[in-house]
Order: C-alpha cells, then structure tokens, then sequence
C-alpha cells in the first residue's frame, strides 16, 4: 500500500484540532437529497456535525436528485428530518443551517444536468475567499445509478482548484465478480485516495472502541485468542421488517444487507493483529490479513430463515414488492473460521435478522470452561460489547455469594456508557464518518482489497441461495417479532456455545433506564 495516503486516526477531535484539519472553501453535494437515507441518516448528521462546530468554516451544502421542488419545499423537509430542535440555540442553528442549504434537481445520467449543478457550484463558489475550491460528493444513492454519477461528477464537477472527494454507500456489488466490475468503473474516474466507501457500522461508537479495548489493555490482549475463548457470536436484530424496502431488500436479501459487510467489518477489527499505527493502511492492512484466513463459508455452517405473518404483523411475502414465491433470507446465521495461529479452531458466528423481537446488536465472546475439579458446572466468563441501542460492556464473572458459605454464582463487571459517560456525546456513526471524510481520514472506510476478500468469503453462499449453484435452498420460517427460527439453537449449540447456569441474566433495568 506504499504510496497511499497515511492519515492518523484515534484521538478524539477537539474542535480546535478538527478544524485544523478540514478544508475551507468547501462544498458538500448531496446527490439523492430527496430519498430515504438523506433524511434519515445524511442531514441530520450533517446538522449534528454544524451544530457542534464541527463542519468547514463557511461550509455550504447542495442538495441533488431527479424530484423537482423549489427552496422552499427543500427547506421544509430539512426542517421535518430533524429532530430534537427544542431550544433556542438549536432552532438558531437550524435557521443558520438552511441557509447554507440550497437543491438544484437533475437527472443522473445526461451531461447537461452535471453541467447544470456545476454551474450551481461554481455561483456559490463565487462568494468564497481564495483560490482553493473543496468539493465532497456525497452519493445517497441507489446503486443502479452510482457508475453514470460518478462519471458525470468527474467529467463535469471536478473541481480543478482543490480536493474532490466521493462517498459512496453500500451495497457494493452483489458478489465478486459484479463487486470487481464496480470497483474498476469508478477507478476511471476516482483514485482510490478521492473515494470514501462508507460502512456506517465502522464509525460506531463500540466498534471504534475496539482496538482501544484490545491494544490498550494487557489483560484484555492476554485473554484474546483460542487458548481462552471458545466461540463468538456477532448479532444484528431488529424489530420491524422490510416494510417499505420490500423491492430493494428482496434483491439482495439479510446476507448482503448485513453480515458482508457490516458484521463482516465488525469480525475483522475483533480478530485482525495489533496494527503498527493507527495510520488508515496499517489498520486495513491488518484487517484485510485476517479477512484472508477466512475460506468460504460452508452450506452446512448456515441457517437462514424467512418471517411469517405473526402477532398482528404481516409476513416478508404479504409485502405487495416482494414476489408471491420469494426464498430471500431475511434471517441467517452463518459461522466463519479463520485459520491462523491465534484463531485456530473458534467459531465466529454472525447472525442478523429482521421482524425479531427486538432492538439490539452485540458481541458475545464466550470462554472456555475452567479445570473441573473444585468447580462443577460453572457458568462461563462471557465478555458482552452492547453496539446498540445503549452502550454497554460487560463481563460475566463467577463470584463468591456474600455470606458465610462459599458458593459461586454468575455476577458481572457493567460498564455501561450512560452511566460512566455522563457528560458526553456519543455521535451518531454518519457524523463519525462525514467528519472523517471531511478530514480525509481513511481508516474507517472500507479499502478496495478488503471488498474483494469479504466477497470471496462470501460469495459461494449467495450463489447457492440465488439458485445459481443448484435449486435455492428455502428459508425457515420463523413468526414475526419472535427471537428467530427455532433451530437456532440447536445451531449454537452444535459450535459450543453453553448457556449460563440457570437463573443468570443481564438486569434488564439496565437497559430499561437509559
Ligand atoms: P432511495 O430509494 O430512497 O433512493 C435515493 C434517491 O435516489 C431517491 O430519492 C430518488 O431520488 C433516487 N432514486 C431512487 N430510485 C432510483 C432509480 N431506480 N434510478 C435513479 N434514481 C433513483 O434509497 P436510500 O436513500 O434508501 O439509499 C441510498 C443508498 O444508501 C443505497 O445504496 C442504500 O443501500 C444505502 N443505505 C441506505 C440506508 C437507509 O437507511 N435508507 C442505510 C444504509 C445504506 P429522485 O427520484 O428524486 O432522483
Ligand atoms: C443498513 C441496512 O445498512 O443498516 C438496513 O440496509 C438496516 O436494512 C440498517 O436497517 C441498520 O442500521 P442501524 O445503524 O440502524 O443498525
């Protein structure tokens, strides 16, 4: 990777260092403004970033899509995807933020709509002092159409005066081959340092904390490898189903949606080797070592599952956008291995799914048993890293029970963010990564080479789902906010997961309180 940009991550930004960073004279473009990840996710991070000063002085920002809406239409529906503007300060911030916001509408393959936007660009440019002109390009797009934008905006935005960087979103293809074809048509266009492959898992607050809690400490780093841990689980769950995205999710089903990439970008920051720097190439040189130990997964190491209509809520197939006939996962579990001297032997079993019975993403690192002998069936040492909702570490320990007899019972060590951190906000993982991308920081975007190994680990499994190794193999079906298919279980248990004794439980007021 020599040659690339090496950029230092790993502090957390004063406002002042920040700044030192990031770009005046800059643009950001926001091509999609009209759609669902642009009000879901892109403005409100980037009113979080401007209203915590964390945005290029003098920043201006341009919305872009086909729909056609003036400014004051534009201006509405920013105001209606922000939330939590209740006092003055705020409502002053927005009002500042709108003004900085403009929308130009255009299509996103003909030359003159670029041309159109350009010209857009270079009026508000106008106003700037200085030569330099910075423009981020931020594609909330559908993949269908990120080849002619990021064609167009090269061809016709580029500015000649400064930095152009691109964002672009998963999914990033639909397996290696499509991944290898995308890759090289916007490597025409973009270099490698100019473009930004966001996973928004990587700018979560428990995933950055990762390589904090394994190089940072002794005791953590002593324990983390196939002499003390017997198996990992990385688990995606959410309580609603495909409501709405029927139509997309139905071509790419939970596999692509979650475990190629975020999961997948979770598992290799828990089990890559100590990088040498916090530099971007160090860290993803590390991760792309590990993601090759991984082979492709095995039939037999999968479950998926599908969601029937259950406690008043509809099945994946009474989506009017789904097909009558669809076998598209919307549940799987799935157990990785990784042959290297550390990991030898431990299965990492990812497992996501959607119309669960609740909110929650977590890391669970299981221990191995210790030496019978004074102890018979004690609970395993569990280390739980809570990614969402409320933050939380926890370690289940076997400890004495207060009084005058010795008996264990399963406790645990509760690091939980809100009550630790009670000054401090933590950002949502789109102001993490804009700002990262505004820095131009790397280390938390997805490299090219890691794409390409996390789809080859990846990609025989989907073929065989999508019916193109043999017939497609039909989910399980397992009821709507139910904790997924039945044979889950059975699935764990066969790779060595034990549950705790009776009667443990993480207190669920934990949670309830925060
Ligand atoms: P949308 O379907 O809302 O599309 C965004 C905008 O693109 C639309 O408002 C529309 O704007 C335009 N568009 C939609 N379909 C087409 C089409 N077939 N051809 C050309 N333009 C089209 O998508 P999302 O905002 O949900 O997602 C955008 C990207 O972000 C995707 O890659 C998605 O995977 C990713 N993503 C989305 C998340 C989410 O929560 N929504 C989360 C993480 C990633 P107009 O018609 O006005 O031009
Ligand atoms: C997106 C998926 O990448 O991540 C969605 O396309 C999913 O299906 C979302 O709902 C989950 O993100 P978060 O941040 O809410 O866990």
């Amino acid at each position: 990777m020599s040659g690339r940009q090496r950029s230092m991550s790993g502090t957390i930004p004063s406002m002042e260092s920040s700044h030192q960073q990031l770009k005046d004279n800059t643009i950001i473009i926001v091509l999609g403004a009209s759609g669902d990840l642009a009000k879901k996710k892109t403005y409100p991070a980037l009113f979080g970033l401007y209203r915590m000063g964390f945005l290029p002085k003098g920043v201006k920002i341009v919305g872009y899509a086909r729909t056609k809406m003036d400014s004051a239409e534009y201006h509405k529906r920013i105001t209606s995807y922000i939330k939590n503007v209740e006092d003055e300060e705020a409502k002053t911030k927005l009002e500042e933020f709108k003004e900085l916001s403009t929308y130009i509408s255009g299509g996103y393959e003909d030359d003159a709509s670029f041309d159109n936007l350009n010209k857009h660009l270079v009026d508000i440019e106008g106003g700037f002092q200085g030569n330099e002109r910075n423009r981020l390009f931020y594609l909330a797009l559908p993949p269908s159409v990120f080849i002619p934008v990021a064609r167009n905006l090269k061809v016709h935005c580029y500015s000649k005066a400064g930095i152009n960087r691109i964002i672009v979103e998963k999914p990033f293809g639909k397996d290696l081959e499509s991944c290898r074809e995308l890759l090289s048509s916007l490597k025409q266009h973009w270099s490698e340092d100019e473009t930004f492959r966001i996973d928004h898992y990587l700018g979560k607050e428990m995933v950055k904390n990762l390589l904090v809690l394994r190089f940072a400490n002794v005791a953590m780093g002593a324990a983390w490898d196939k002499n003390s841990i017997s198996n990992v689980q990385i688990t995606f769950k959410e309580p609603f189903g495909t409501e709405g995205r029927g139509g997309y999710f139905d071509e790419f089903g939970i596999i692509r949606d979650i475990l190629q990439n975020h999961l997948l970008q979770t598992l290799s920051i828990l089990t890559m080797e100590r990088p040498v720097s916090f530099a971007a190439e160090d860290i993803r040189d590390e991760k792309v070592k590990v993601l090759r130990a991984i082979p492709p997964i095995e039939r037999e190491d999968t479950l998926l599952g599908q969601y029937v209509a259950a406690n008043g809520k509809p099945g994946y197939l009474d989506d009017d956008t789904v097909p009558h006939n669809s076998v598209c996962p919307t549940y799987a579990a799935t157990t990785l291995w990784i042959h290297n001297p550390r990991w030898e032997g431990v299965p990492f079993i990812l497992k996501a799914g959607k119309a669960l019975n609740e909110a929650k993403v977590e890391i669970r690192i299981q221990f191995k048993d210790v030496t019978q002998g004074i102890f018979k069936d004690i609970s395993r040492n569990e280390l739980v890293l809570r990614i969402q909702p409320a933050e939380a570490m926890y370690l289940k320990l076997n400890t004495k029970t207060p009084g005058l007899y010795t008996r264990a019972i399963p406790t645990e060590m509760d690091l939980t963010y809100k009550r630790r951190f009670t000054d401090i906000h933590i950002p949502e993982a789109y102001e993490s990564l804009i700002l990262d991308a505004l820095k131009g920081d790397h280390s938390n975007f997805v490299r090219d080479d890691e794409l390409d190994v996390a789809w080859k680990i990846f990609t025989p499994i989907l073929h065989w789902i999508d019916g193109k190794s043999g017939p497609a193999p039909k989910p399980v079906q397992y009821p709507y906010a139910s904790r997924g298919p039945k044979e889950l279980e059975a699935f764990i248990a066969k790779y060595g997961y034990k549950r705790s004794t009776e009667g443990y439980a993480w207190p669920l007021t934990n949670m309830a309180s925060l």
